[in-house]
């Protein structure tokens, strides 16, 4: 069932380092968010691929992740992502990237859904150092990153587990370093009843 892929499609932020993603992978899955829906068809995204380990060593230290989970500074060493998709919006083309941004989260989720098919996994990433970014990849200053997709074989336990009453959405850790993300129920989702 498409709902099985779209579980196993989680955000991981640990990754095993004997699994490389290759540049035909990442040209797949740009092949994937080719086809996918965009506001008046302007396709103004255009990705910049990283696979080469010291790209992908110069593109991590500008990410933030796992925000609510600061202390254990993820990814940890050792489990650093193999690649990189930078997102991003080519000003050329569209000065405003406020109505794209759509955009951007409908090719995020369906390269994400087709690495997870793959047996690939990932992070959407979208605290990191922009300007900064642009510079180390010498990207022209008409490029706009405007999210980075983190590619990988995922190590992380991850539990999804339904929001409780108190409506606490913040995803947490326990002592065996297991990953719980909770999500709203469908009871909680749909309106009308
Ligand atoms: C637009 C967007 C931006 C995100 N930015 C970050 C980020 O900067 N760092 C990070 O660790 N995770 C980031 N995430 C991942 C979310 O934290 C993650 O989706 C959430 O915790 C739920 O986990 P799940 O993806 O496994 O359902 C982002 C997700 C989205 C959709």
């Amino acid at each position: 069932m498409f709902i099985d892929l779209v579980r196993k499609a989680r955000s991981h932020r640990g990754f095993r380092q004997d699994r490389p993603v290759t540049r035909q992978e990442l040209g797949y899955l740009v092949e994937c968010a080719r086809y996918t829906p965009s506001a008046r068809n302007d396709q103004v995204l255009k990705y910049y691929l990283a696979n080469d380990p010291e790209t992908v060593a110069r593109i991590l230290p500008l990410s933030k992740w796992a925000g609510a989970l600061a202390e254990l500074h993820l990814p940890r060493k050792g489990a650093e992502p193999a690649a990189f998709i930078v997102i991003c919006l080519d000003s050329m083309l569209a000065e405003n990237p406020a109505p794209y941004q759509r955009d951007v989260g409908i090719v995020a989720q369906t390269m994400l859904l087709a690495a997870a098919e793959m047996g690939l996994n990932g992070c959407m990433i979208g605290s990191f150092a922009a300007g900064q970014l642009r510079e180390t990849l010498n990207l022209p200053e008409t490029m706009k990153p405007q999210l980075l997709l983190a590619l990988g074989a995922g190590t992380d336990r991850i539990v999804l587990t339904d929001v409780r009453e108190d409506g606490k959405t913040t995803y947490y850790r326990d002592e065996n370093d297991t990953h719980y993300v909770p999500k709203r129920t469908p009871e909680q989702l749909i309106l009308n009843k």
